[in-house]
């Protein structure tokens, strides 16, 4: 397996034979030509040696051309300006590139020096309704996964469920209020507790809201579910049993959704499951003497001297012997290390949560938690906004679960299918154009972009969508079908043809580069763009080509080797992508 990309292979090459010319440079880039009609890319290294050198830049790029036009691998080599070089490539070298991708894309991948990098991106609470939240960690840390695992990297996702903290403290306070003669409140009841949940989902849907908005309004009733959390933290046997049928109930539904998002996870952890590491973080900071008694509460500072904003301490201990949510993220940490030795871990939550990441992080490494040389990176998002540019809600001002924000794509997206397609085909398909409606446009801004979520224009079928990309696959998936009926066949690129091929070429050559930027920038709008002028590009080529109606056959069988390199490839991409490609729509 080859693990440079064409690009970067020429890139070297002339690097070397530059150097061969007495010229010393660490570096080459070729870049797109921005006048296509000089040559497809434009190398600009004659000014910067000119400079190093004290010599002419014609001069040198003369020199330079020399070597280029020696190389079968170049053509229409020629020097523009003071010395800038145009070319391109050859009929002869792209059709080889490309049939080398055919043969293996990873031939045009760049590889990762391979890494374990554990993801946490799930987050969802237990006994809480999903939110938008929980939509853009999901779609950003699937796609990271997948690109990073593209790339050579070992990862591992973690769900880390909220399932450890007050949320699930009002939901049994409410639920105590209501029903007191459970017997999971009652301390001394000693027989076995009921087998089945005495909650459903939709329960909880309704209950914790209820809680949550009493304990705003009433001091007490919040002081009473602070009891109740700690309560059930420290192991009370009716609440851990009633935590138990809490967790179940909560946890298939949270594992529902993320299926309907393609989003996995390796790890099924929560919040509860570092409990058990904390008494060995506190040892451990305290053994570094790193603990303060604060009011009550165990503290540790994390401050700097040249802070530019103030970072409080990190509270260790509640006051009243609770773990915090940074407690159990400090305690995740140990964990990860001991169980996976990581090199890097990843964190994908809204920007808002910066602070927390930086006194957890801070903590992590004055404690030598992880070993310096081990990563821990947060990648915080933007947040999806309604059209008033304020976070989404329901049109009655209500919040927006995840669930229903996916229900409202499906529906507009089901509008627009086929009208032969019916029934539960139609129900299946609408939700695969409906869920690439909503990752695709969510992973087309920047991460930390804040977008509007627009179902109308995210579902249409004209533009930079989901929808336009699954469509256009499809049709590629077509037209092989077509060909396989009338028996044609095809294997590999033998001619290039028009500027409609050769663009669609010289796309696929970027196949490499869209992935490593957007690998390194921990974004996937590189990905997003890229897979759209790919797309465009086939596109046009369709419609101005009659690809079944071409009569040579042997460019007939090229196109169709094209076609079926940009369909591998959009399958490809659309899988990074988290987005299943149905086969009609
Ligand atoms: N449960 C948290 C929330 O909904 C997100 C957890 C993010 N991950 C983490 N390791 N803290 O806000």
């Amino acid at each position: 397996m080859n693990s440079v990309s064409f690009i970067k292979k020429i890139e070297s090459d002339i690097k070397e034979l530059i150097n061969d010319l007495g010229y010393s440079l660490d570096s080459v880039s070729l870049s797109t030509s921005n006048r296509p009609d000089l040559g497809e890319y434009q190398i600009n290294e004659a000014m910067r040696l000119a400079k190093m050198y004290k010599e002419n830049p014609r001069d040198i790029a003369s020199k330079i051309v020399d070597k280029l036009n020696a190389d079968y691998r170049f053509t229409n080599v020629n020097i523009a300006g003071s010395g800038f070089i145009n070319i391109s490539l050859s009929d002869d070298y792209l059709i080889e590139c490309m049939n080398k991708m055919i043969e293996d894309v990873y031939n045009n991948i760049d590889l990762n020096n391979k890494k374990t990098i554990i993801m946490d991106y799930g987050g969802a609470n237990v006994a809480k309704a999903l939110h938008v939240g929980h939509l853009r960690s999901a779609n950003i840390g699937e796609a990271l996964k997948r690109l990073a695992n593209t790339l050579g990297d070992k990862t591992y996702a973690d769900a880390h469920l909220g399932d450890w903290g007050r949320p699930i403290g009002l939901v049994m306070l409410e639920l105590k209020k209501r029903n007191p003669n459970l017997p999971y409140f009652d301390d001394n009841f000693e027989g076995e507790y009921p087998s089945t949940s005495p909650v459903t989902n939709d329960d909880l849907m309704e209950i914790y809201p209820t809680a949550s908005m009493k304990a705003k309004d009433d001091e007490s009733y919040m002081e009473e579910a602070r009891d109740m959390t700690a309560k059930f933290q420290n192991g009370n046997r009716g609440l851990m049993a009633l935590w138990h049928h809490i967790m179940n109930v909560s946890k298939t539904d949270i594992k529902r959704i993320y299926d309907r998002l393609n989003t996995t996870f390796e790890i099924w952890n929560g919040e509860s499951d570092e409990d058990k590491y904390t008494s060995e973080l506190i040892s451990i900071l305290e053994g570094k003497n790193l603990v303060k008694e604060s009011m009550g509460a165990k503290i540790v500072e994390v401050k700097e001297e040249d802070d530019d904003h103030e970072v409080p301490p990190l509270l260790l201990v509640k006051s009243n012997g609770t773990a915090s949510y940074q407690t159990t993220d400090l305690a995740c940490i140990l964990d990860r290390e001991k169980n996976y030795h990581p090199d890097e871990i990843w964190y994908l939550t809204d920007v808002r949560q910066t602070l927390h990441f930086e006194q957890v992080f801070r903590a992590a490494r004055k404690g030598e938690i992880v070993p310096t040389t081990t990563k821990l990176e947060f990648i915080p998002f933007g947040t999806v906004n309604g059209p008033d540019g304020k976070p989404f809600k329901t049109r009655d001002g209500g919040v927006m679960t995840l669930e229903a924000l996916l229900d409202l794509a499906k529906e507009e997206c089901k509008k627009k299918l086929l009208p032969n397609i019916v029934g539960e085909e139609r129900d299946r398909i609408a939700e695969m154009v409906g869920i690439a409606a909503v990752k695709y446009a969510d992973l087309i801004p920047h991460r930390t972009t804040d977008y509007i979520f627009d179902i109308a224009k995210f579902s249409d079928l004209d533009g930079k969508t989901g929808p336009y990309l699954l469509y256009s696959t499809i049709r590629m998936k077509s037209l092989l079908r077509k060909a396989n009926e009338e028996n044609i066949s095809y294997d590999l690129i033998k001619v290039v043809n028009n500027e409609y091929d050769r663009d669609i070429m010289l796309n696929l050559l970027n196949l490499a580069s869209s992935l490593t930027k957007s690998y390194e920038a921990r974004s996937l709008n590189d990905v997003t763009d890229y897979i759209y002028k790919l797309t465009s590009s086939y596109n046009k080529f369709y419609s101005e080509n009659r690809v079944l109606d071409q009569e040579n056959t042997e460019l007939r069988a090229s196109w169709l080797a094209l076609t079926k390199l940009v369909l591998d490839t959009n399958l490809m991409l659309l899988d990074i992508l988290g987005i299943k490609c149905p086969n009609k729509m």
